[in-house]
């Protein structure tokens, strides 16, 4: 069976997969030519991550298309309703990056605190010239030890960040519409393991008690967090959107940014994706990346493997619904 993976695949999932008898092509093919490809080329199974749109226009002139794997866990990119009418199952691997995505929320937390996002610009610049003036403006930094940490959606990667912050000895509320309460459990090096109970508390509640808050929720029609949002948390607090474009209305952001009433916000992805606002991206108070949350080499590996594994079973046995 010939496989296409698009936007690429870790060389662990591409050996089991040909291990298994599949013929993994790994050929990047411009969106534009992507239906011919697989037509001419005769792919079953088409893997992505997120550059590469499979839209109703795909699925319908990929004759041979039997399967579409998504390589992390956002589906937007694809049009599932679509390809699960015509009969072609859509996988994914919700839970291989969860660890990956946590500790990029507290390497922007961290740094945020301490002013790092900022200081690593200025440094570089004016660090030998006005050194004093530089340690004066970054001096009121923060702990995060007895903050609490706010968690919008608590799946497996909501879970992850609880995780972290309670190791860092931090309070953990979260909002999930489909979970009240939630054990985390914490394994440490040499094998203990700490339980804690985690409560969730409505939306709003958890917006008006957290020092920072942290976003994981797929991508929606409209901002989760809007002005008004923004206007329920903390004067001082901080946020970090390590989620989806589109669940952090930027505008008001920047507004509430400039108004002194949020500290700091760490954005690991945009809106216009991949053409951030400027504004954005020159903004001293925003910690930023591209879109990283899952781009470890073990989350890397760990997908790769998983989407191996369901491709693999799914050859086998069918399709199983998880
Ligand atoms: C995901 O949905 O798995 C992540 O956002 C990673 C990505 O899309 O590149």
């Amino acid at each position: 069976m010939r496989v296409l993976a698009n936007d690429g695949i870790s060389d662990a999932g591409k050996e089991r997969l040909e291990a298994a008898g599949f013929e993994v092509l790994t050929t990047r093919v411009a969106q534009e030519q992507l239906t011919a490809f697989l037509d001419r080329e005769k792919i079953a199974a088409l893997l992505v991550r997120s550059a590469t749109q499979v839209t109703p226009e795909v699925i319908d002139a990929a004759g041979h298309l039997k399967i579409i794997g998504r390589a992390g866990v956002g589906l937007d990119n694809i049009a599932v309703e679509h390809a699960r009418k015509k009969g072609i199952p859509v996988i994914n691997t919700p839970g291989a990056s969860a660890d990956s995505v946590a500790e990029l929320v507290f390497a922007h937390l961290m740094g945020g605190v301490r002013f790092l996002h900022d200081s690593n610009r200025q440094m570089p610049l004016e660090g030998d010239q006005i050194f004093k003036q530089l340690k004066k403006q970054y001096s009121k930094g923060t702990e995060v030890k007895g903050k609490t940490m706010g968690i919008v959606g608590f799946g497996r990667i909501g879970k992850a960040v609880a995780q972290r912050a309670l190791g860092l000895g931090m309070k953990v509320v979260f909002a999930d519409p489909e979970v009240t309460h939630a054990q985390v459990s914490l394994e440490f090096a040499d094998g203990q393991r700490l339980h804690f109970d985690v409560q969730g508390a409505p939306f709003r509640e958890v917006l008006a008690m957290c020092d920072f808050l942290s976003l994981h929720v797929p991508a929606q029609d409209k901002p989760l967090i809007g002005e008004k949002e923004l206007g329920l948390m903390k004067r001082g607090a901080a946020i970090i959107n390590t989620s989806r474009g589109g669940v952090l209305d930027e505008p008001a952001l920047l507004q509430a940014l400039e108004a002194g009433h949020i500290r700091f916000a760490a954005l690991d992805v945009f809106t216009s994706e991949p053409a951030p606002e400027v504004q954005l991206l020159m903004h001293p108070q925003l910690s930023l990346s591209p879109h990283i949350g899952a781009a470890t080499r073990e989350a890397q590996d760990r997908i790769g493997l998983e989407l191996a594994d369901q491709l693999i079973a799914w050859h086998k046995n069918g399709f199983q619904e998880a």
